[in-house]
């Protein structure tokens, strides 16, 4: 099949492999397990320890996150509302690429609101977005203040950082949510498994 986009590109699908069949090769289904949450609330912490119980079980991951993509394929961006959009479009193209090629990817970003998480589904495909909001309250983001950046937010020398001077909106209906002053990391991954372990594993594999 070939699709004609505006601007004359002309995007070659008939000739490549198909994503079902890197899924047999890998003997796994591609998903995008989208983190969202505060800065500090332990959304990369998940997703690391997450890849690692799913690589043990020898399902391959692919992790992205905000302060990685943000310092590579995103360094021309910064945190108005329009980069945000920006940052999270983009996030998901790429996610869009290695779901389509088998890999389950991990994603931890704030990703704010709600029309931002439903941007990445659109593009990446619901069926195949699953979202996790990681709830821990922002006092608890604010107390670990990990990357001192919650202080110099409070001082001012951060504009518009995320749940102090620009909003969080909660997801409405996630798939999972994980409040991790409730529950230990090993508690968290075990929910994240039981979500996760029957969307991954191939039928015919089962
Ligand atoms: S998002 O809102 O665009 O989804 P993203 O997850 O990529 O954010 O990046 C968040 C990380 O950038 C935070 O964990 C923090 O380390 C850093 N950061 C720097 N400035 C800000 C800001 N104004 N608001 C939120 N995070 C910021």
């Amino acid at each position: 099949m070939e699709v004609l986009t505006p601007n004359h590109i002309y995007p070659i699908f008939d000739r490549m492999l198909d994503r079902s069949s890197k899924e047999q090769l890998l003997g796994q289904r591609g998903l995008m397990v989208w983190f969202t949450g505060l800065s500090g609330s332990g959304k990369s912490t998940l997703a690391i320890a997450l890849e690692r119980e799913l690589q043990q079980r020898g399902l391959l991951c692919r992790i992205l996150d905000g302060d990685n993509i943000r310092s590579g394929i995103n360094n021309n961006l910064g945190f108005s509302p329009e980069d945000r959009v920006e940052n999270i479009r983009r996030i998901a193209e790429v996610g869009k690429l290695f779901v389509d090629t088998g890999i389950i990817t991990l994603a931890a970003f704030i990703s704010p609101n709600n029309d931002l998480r439903q941007m990445a589904a659109r593009i990446i495909g619901p069926d195949d977005f699953l979202e996790i909001y990681v709830s821990t309250p922002l006092a608890e983001c604010e107390r670990r203040d990990v990357k001192g950046l919650y202080a110099k937010a409070r001082k001012g020398e951060i504009k518009a950082f995320t749940g102090v001077s620009a909003p969080f909106e909660a997801p409405e209906h996630p798939a999972l949510t994980l409040d991790t002053t409730q529950l230990d990391v090993q508690q968290s991954v075990e929910q994240l498994l039981a979500l996760i372990l029957p969307k991954v594993q191939l039928k015919n594999k089962e």
